[in-house]
C-alpha cells in the first residue's frame, strides 16, 4: 500500500479520537475557512474531507435551517460521527456521506459553496479535484481550501516543531499528508492549477494559526488523534520514548505562553470562485 493510501486509512482507526481533546487547532482553523470562503443563510455547502466536521458545523451555523450541508468524507466512523453530533445538536440541514472526495459524485451545479478543511491536499490529482469541483458549484459559486504550510526556513517544522520534521524524515512521512511537503505543490502552482481549472478571483493567503494546549503531555496525545498518528504507527516502541521526551521539550521551550502550549503555525487558505453567468 502507498503511504499516501496508508495515510489517509489512518483518518478510520483515529476517527473516535479525532481531534477531542483540550487542543484546539482544527476548530479554530474550520472557521477561519468559513469566514474566509464567506458562507451565506441559505447556502448549499459541500465539505471535503469533512472529519469530525471543524468546518461543516461552522458553516451549519452559518447556513442555518434553510441551508444545507453535506459532509463527504472517506472514513465511515467519521461519517457517523458527524451524523450523530448533527442529530444531537438538532441540525437537521446537515448530511454526512462515505465518498471518494476526488472526483464526487453529485450532479453539476449541486452547491453554492465547497470547502476542504486540511483535506484536498491529501488527494493524488489535485487539479483533476480543482475541475470536478468546478462542475458542481453553481455560477458565482465559491471555493475554499485550507493546508499547512511547508515550513523549511531556518529549519524544517511539522506542526511548529522541528522535533517532529526530524521524525518524518526519519520515516519518510511526508506524502503531502504532513506540512513537510507543499499542499497543492505550493501556492504559485495552487493559482495556476485553479485558474486552469476555470475558477476566478483566485487567492492564496497565508495566515497564522495556534495550536494550544493546556500542558505539553496533552500536547503530545494530540499527536496521536490525527494524521500525525500514521508517523507515530512508523516509530518503534524502542524509539518512541526519547522521540516523545524531545517533542515534549521542545513544545515546552518553543512555547509563547509560559504556563501552557501555545505554538504558531502557519495555516494556507485558498479561495477561489466559479464565474457568475
Ligand atoms: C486532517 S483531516 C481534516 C478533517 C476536517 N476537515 C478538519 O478540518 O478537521 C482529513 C480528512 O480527510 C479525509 N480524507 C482523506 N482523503 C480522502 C479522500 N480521498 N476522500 C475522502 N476523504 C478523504 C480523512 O478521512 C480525514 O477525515
Amino acid at each position: 500500500m502507498d503511504a499516501r493510501r496508508e495515510a489517509q486509512l489512518v483518518f478510520e482507526r483515529l476517527a473516535q479520537d479525532y481531534d477531542r481533546s483540550d487542543v484546539e487547532f482544527f476548530g479554530p482553523a474550520g472557521e477561519r475557512l468559513v469566514d474566509h470562503v464567506g458562507v451565506s443563510p441559505g447556502n448549499a455547502v459541500l465539505d471535503i474531507g469533512c472529519g469530525r466536521g471543524a468546518v461543516l458545523f461552522a458553516a451549519a451555523r452559518a447556513v442555518g435551517e434553510g441551508g444545507r450541508v453535506t459532509g463527504i468524507d472517506l472514513s465511515p466512523a467519521m461519517v457517523a460521527s458527524v451524523l450523530a453530533e448533527a442529530e444531537q445538536s438538532g441540525l437537521r440541514w446537515v448530511n454526512a456521506l462515505v465518498l471518494e472526495a476526488q472526483e464526487p459524485a453529485f450532479p453539476p451545479e449541486s452547491f453554492d459553496v465547497i470547502t476542504g478543511g486540511m483535506s484536498v491536499h491529501m488527494l493524488a490529482d489535485t487539479l483533476g479535484a480543482f475541475r470536478s469541483y468546478h462542475q458542481l458549484l453553481c455560477p458565482g459559486g465559491r471555493l475554499g481550501l485550507s493546508a499547512p504550510v511547508t515550513v523549511v526556513d531556518p529549519a524544517p517544522e511539522v506542526f511548529g516543531l522541528r522535533s517532529i520534521a526530524r521524525l518524518c524524515a526519519a520515516h519518510d512521512a511526508g506524502s503531502g499528508i504532513y506540512p513537510y511537503a507543499e499542499a497543492f505543490g505550493g501556492a504559485r502552482k495552487a493559482r495556476s492549477d485553479l485558474r486552469a481549472a476555470g475558477f476566478v478571483q483566485v487567492k492564496v493567503r497565508e495566515e497564522p494559526a495556534f495550536i494550544t494546549a493546556g500542558s505539553s503531555e496533552s500536547f503530545l496525545r494530540w499527536t496521536w488523534t490525527h494524521g500525525m498518528r500514521a508517523l507515530w504507527e512508523r516509530v518503534s516502541p524502542r524509539e518512541r520514548d526519547g522521540a516523545e521526551d524531545e517533542i515534549k521539550s521542545e513544545a515546552h521551550a518553543r512555547s509563547e505562553h509560559g504556563d501552557r502550549i501555545v505554538l504558531r503555525v502557519p495555516v494556507m487558505y485558498v479561495t477561489a470562485a466559479r464565474p457568475a453567468p
